[in-house]
């Protein structure tokens, strides 16, 4: 198909300052390092400091990404921000980003898909490109996901972190082949009977306060791996590709183990997938565009090369997104 496309010019990425490890959570809950690294992968992650918010993460990344892509803020006419910790139930998030950027034209507003949120972020900002509603994009992933976590529940607690990435997206003129630079594809799905599996037992209009994390574990993680394989092979089939094509994968970090079950049920090598979860836990929505802008930055994902985003989060929410770097 002929037209535009949107195609991915700078990265950037933003963790808080202070990290805690598994052995200071032990000191807080019934868990050791032993079990958090077997079951998870998991070894330190960041998290925000007092007053730290989500749109303090998310100026960062974006500035990070902004630099590197050699875009200036007043040039983007759209900003699209993932999160599940706004820093208020209202405006969004988004519109903060936008007014400490400078951009004062286009529009900003935020996505709410939980660990999935940034695909989709990603997928909304593509599609708003290709139909000529804007030309240049900031699409941000950013989570104090910590404000949300019950520390006495040691079943979630030593799971997550905060953190924030950011891409700068730019339309080009495309004819619609594969081999061009850009996104080739992004598939988004959700299913809301699987809502308790994953949940905030809080909210505006159902307590009034904000919760706290809940999760079936054991439920969250045999989806993760169905619904993940899912979005990859159907990223896969729609471009005639196979497998073996894909240069990087770059996967929700929630669970090295996951991660593992899924390039085993893929057959995908595991030296090609970037992982960042040992060192960053579950950033949520932040998750992808961390990872993506480590493997970016240290020289793994270069330009050519087709790069797959995949996630998976509560609703549940899941999804993929086919890039040519
Ligand atoms: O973005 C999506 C977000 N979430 C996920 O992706 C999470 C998916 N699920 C998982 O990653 C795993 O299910 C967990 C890491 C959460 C748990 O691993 P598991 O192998 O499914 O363990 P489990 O829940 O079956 O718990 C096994 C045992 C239990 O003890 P008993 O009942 O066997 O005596 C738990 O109470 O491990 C216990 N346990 C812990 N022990 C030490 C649970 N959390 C901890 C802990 N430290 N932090």
């Amino acid at each position: 198909m002929s037209g535009r496309r949107a195609r991915i010019v700078g990265c950037g990425s933003a963790l808080p300052r202070r990290v805690v490890d598994n052995a200071a959570m032990a000191e807080t809950v019934e868990t050791s390092d032993a079990w958090i690294v077997q079951r998870t992968g998991i070894r330190q992650r960041h998290i925000a400091g007092e007053g730290e918010k989500t749109s303090d993460l998310a100026i960062a990344a974006s500035r990070a990404a902004l630099a590197r892509a050699g875009v200036e803020a007043e040039a983007l006419d759209l900003v699209v921000l993932a999160t599940t910790t706004p820093d208020n139930t209202f405006p969004a998030t988004a519109t903060r980003v936008q007014a400490a950027l400078g951009m004062t034209r286009g529009c900003a507003f935020d996505i709410q898909a939980v660990c999935s949120g940034f695909v989709y972020a990603l997928a909304m900002a593509d599609n708003m490109l290709r139909l000529g509603q804007a030309d240049r994009a900031l699409v941000i992933g950013s989570e104090t996901f910590t404000r949300i976590l019950d520390w006495e529940d040691r079943g979630t607690c030593v799971l997550f972190g905060d953190g924030a990435g950011a891409v700068v997206l730019e339309a080009t003129a495309s004819n619609g082949a594969t081999v061009e630079r850009g996104i080739l594809s992004t598939h988004l799905r959700s299913d809301g009977r699987l809502h308790d599996a994953l949940y905030v037992d809080g909210g505006v209009s159902s307590t009034g306060t904000i919760g706290h994390v809940r999760m079936n574990g054991k439920d969250v993680f045999k989806h993760a791996v169905n619904n993940m394989a899912e979005a990859v092979l159907t990223a896969i089939e729609t471009n005639d590709l196979t497998v073996e094509d894909i240069d990087w994968l770059v996967p929700h970090q929630a669970n090295s183990r996951i991660i593992e079950a899924l390039c085993r049920r893929l057959n995908f090598p595991i030296e090609r997938v970037v992982v960042t979860v040992d060192r960053h836990a579950n950033t949520s929505a932040a998750s992808v565009p961390l990872a993506l802008d480590e493997a970016v930055r240290d020289g793994r994902i270069e330009a050519g090369q087709l790069v797959l985003m995949e996630a998976m989060g509560g609703g549940f929410t899941w999804g993929s997104v086919l890039a040519r770097w």
